[in-house]
């Protein structure tokens, strides 16, 4: 992180006054914890291990430099918590790579046709290609040596993946062992961890049972259980195994992946049953159909078939594109889909006051989830679709993406069941909700004297990019609104003040450690970078990156309001200036002008101001290397996350872009590159690694 801190990152923590460690610790303790929480319990890391460590190495200076920090809660005396925080890393021996994708039936036939023309075959010549099941799970590389299971590793960025060893070996269908005497010295045998349905939802009638929160499906349950600290813990999820592939091998197994998946099977590791040896596009395809008929039943999840030329000697002249071999590709399943009823509509207000109807579904497992509530957008939306309550839907879902419904069963439709009217008042507060020309939303009028959008408000204000306070969330902000306690945003800060009369270590669900813990987090918050505050604000159209424009444009919050101030009354430099930093423009600068003229929100920000420090924000560079260059940030960064290395290249001047173009100057590509290191190719896009891209910004 030593890159961050010259590029404008924290104080170096000998110039740390005892106030401001003391301060930083409690930030730090919160902020490391929330990330433990993440990684270990919900797989869900948002964070790269560099970034984690650094926060843990200055978690650590700043307790060697001010001893007294070290109290019993430090985290640096969690038992349980392993000290590095994480696994040890192991180097991978052959990458661990991934698969390129083909979704049609042209796609199979071009891959095909692909390797016919690369390995110089005839029709006549024949080409062997094996099917099987895409196994949704994580991959792992488990190290044999003379026999004996040594060392088990997660892909990571395929480069490098984590040595979890300790909890493979909790796995039961994995050998310690290889069974007879074929087995090469060296085997890396490789494949897929998995939990089966029936095992995830027993896990989760558990979970349920004891009041614990849901996992979402068996994948991320897969790699949260394999990740566990304590492989005691993993031993308890019930995880399964299929090897499919090997990495490093003293001696190759067969002469064709068929049987070298047998041999493997031979040594007593899992295979999967459904791999077949096809030898055409037909015959690939109608094995591609008859998986995914079974897909249902299959007690696994899967995500689609994977193909591969069956001759390890063609595999190897086939060799690699980029980082997928050229001789195997991963057949994707279309989205699945389900049907299931609309039992209601319910219309939910945003913060902007925005109606937005939501279909509450008889719950349905569609693409490994289930889904109870689906967005049906908007009034015109509805009417398109026909969408009324007690009507039986075709619902969708693909990958991550959230689900949508397709279309209605006429056929299923109850002769009871009349066409939904949009409510013209706000189902909140009352007010009008109406429809401006030429927008498809209908809004509540009632602003801040509507409860949701009160609520909604604040909701944002604790959000993550945000004021991101540890413990106050949704269901709090909810509660305290109704209480009466939190109304704006400022009240966050005088809890703690006000605490003496609420008492709220007496409210269910409250205990006096989770009140102090709270306390800590609003207190840690009171110091907070402007680019957070005006993204806090919820002015229109001021999200992350215009809030980041702004406040380094600006520098204080003294500035952007005179500015703003003085533009609403009518000073044309004022807005012109603002107009013309770069990436705003007019509608924006207009929203900013208009939010500084509501005396309610001055009111509400001069009390929040009362409350809080806030940091300067360093100004944009105007002559820095990367300056006035377009930019564009591809593949997994190992060395600053996508939103880090955005805000560094805007600090230094550059534009970032998301997509590739005659334009783009350069383009940043870590690995798993793939479609943008193409176009930039294609263009003459200088392409650099992260070490060019540090050497270039002169951080190397
Ligand atoms: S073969 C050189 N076979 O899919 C690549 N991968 O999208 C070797 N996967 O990282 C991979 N089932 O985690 C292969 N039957 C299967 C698979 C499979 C699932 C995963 C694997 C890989 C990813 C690529």
């Amino acid at each position: 992180m030593a890159k961050k801190a010259k590029a404008g990152g924290p104080k170096p923590v000998e110039e740390l006054s005892v106030k401001e460690a003391k301060s930083e610790h409690v930030r730090l303790e919160l902020e490391i914890g929330s990330h433990d929480r993440r990684y270990y319990e919900h797989d869900a890391p948002v964070i790269s291990d560099a970034e984690y460590d650094a926060l843990r190495r200055r978690y650590e200076a700043i307790e060697k430099q001010f001893p007294d920090l070290r109290t019993l809660t430090s985290l640096s005396n969690k038992v349980g918590a392993a000290p590095s925080g994480k696994f040890k890393k192991v180097r991978h021996a052959v990458p661990m790579l991934s698969l390129g994708n083909a979704f049609t039936d042209e796609d199979v036939t071009d891959f095909v046709d692909r390797i016919r023309r690369f390995l110089r075959l005839s029709d006549k010549d024949e080409l062997i290609i094996t099917a099987e099941p895409k196994i949704d799970g994580l991959s792992c590389s488990l190290r044999y040596e003379k026999g004996k299971l040594v060392v088990a590793a997660t892909r990571g960025d395929g480069a490098e993946g984590e040595d979890v060893t300790a909890n493979i070996r909790t796995i039961k269908d994995i050998p310690q062992e290889l069974k007879g005497k074929g087995a090469p010295d060296v085997f890396e045998a490789r494949g897929e961890v998995y939990m089966t349905k029936d095992d995830f939802i027993a896990l989760n009638k558990r979970q349920e049972k004891e009041g614990k929160p849901l996992y979402v499906n068996p994948r991320n349950t897969a790699a949260g259980s394999l990740r566990q600290i304590d492989p005691k813990m993993t031993a308890t999820r019930p995880l399964k195994f299929f090897a499919y592939t090997w990495g490093e091998a003293s001696e190759l197994p067969a002469d064709t992946q068929s049987e070298s998946v047998a041999a493997m099977k031979r040594w007593g590791l899992p295979t999967n049953a459904l791999m077949k040896k096809c030898k055409s596009v037909d015959e690939l395809l109608k094995h591609y159909r008859k998986i995914e008929e079974a897909r249902a039943e299959l007690p696994y999840d899967i995500d689609g078939v994977v193909y591969k030329v069956d001759r390890l000697d063609w595999q190897g002249r086939l060799g690699f594109v980029s980082r997928s071999p050229r001789w195997a590709i991963a057949h994707k399943f279309a989205a699945e889909k389900a049907t299931t009823i609309v039992k209601g509509i319910d219309i939910q207000v945003g913060r902007t006051g925005k109606l937005t109807p939501v279909a509450k579904l008889e719950p349905v497992t569609v693409g490994g989830v289930t889904v109870q509530n689906v967005t049906l957008h908007n009034e015109d939306e509805i009417a398109r679709k026909d969408v009324r309550i007690g009507d039986t839907v075709t619902i969708q879902r693909a990958g991550d993406v959230i689900p949508q419904v397709l279309g209605v069963v006429m056929e299923k439709r109850p002769k009871s069941a009349k066409p939904y009217k949009f409510p013209e008042v706000c189902p909140v507060c009352g007010s009008h909700a109406v429809r401006e020309e030429g927008e498809v939303d209908r809004r509540c009028t009632g602003g801040l004297v509507c409860a949701a959008q009160a609520v909604q408000t604040l909701i944002h204000f604790v959000s993550r990019n945000a004021f991101d306070i540890d413990g106050l969330g949704e269901k709090q902000i909810e509660f305290f609104f109704e209480k009466g306690w939190v109304r704006q945003p400022a009240d966050i800060f005088t809890l703690e003040k006000r605490n003496g009369k609420i008492k709220l270590e007496n409210e269910e669900g409250f205990g006096a450690t989770s009140v102090r813990n709270l306390f800590i987090s609003i207190e840690a918050r009171r110091k907070i970078a402007l680019n957070r505050v005006l993204f806090a604000l919820g002015i229109r159209h001021i999200g992350e990156t215009n809030a980041t424009r702004l406040a380094r444009h600006y520098g204080t919050m003294e500035a952007l309001r005179g500015a703003a101030v003085a533009a609403g009354k009518g000073d044309e430099e004022a807005f012109s200036e603002m107009n013309n930093v770069n990436g705003i423009g007019e509608i924006v600068a207009e929203a900013v002008v208009e939010f500084f003229k509501e005396k309610k929100n001055m009111k509400a920000l001069d009390a929040l101001l009362a409350e809080i420090d806030i940091e300067p924000m360093e100004a944009v560079a105007k002559d820095s290397p990367v300056s006035g260059k377009s930019v564009v940030f591809t593949g997994s960064l190992e060395q600053m996350t996508r939103d880090e290395a955005k805000a560094m290249a805007e600090r230094l001047g550059a534009k970032v872009a998301g997509s590739v173009s005659k334009k783009t100057d350069y383009l940043v590509a870590g690995p798993g590159a793939g479609s943008k290191l193409k176009e930039a190719q294609k263009h003459g896009v200088r392409v650099l690694s992260e070490d060019d891209w540090f050497t270039l910004i002169g951080k190397k």
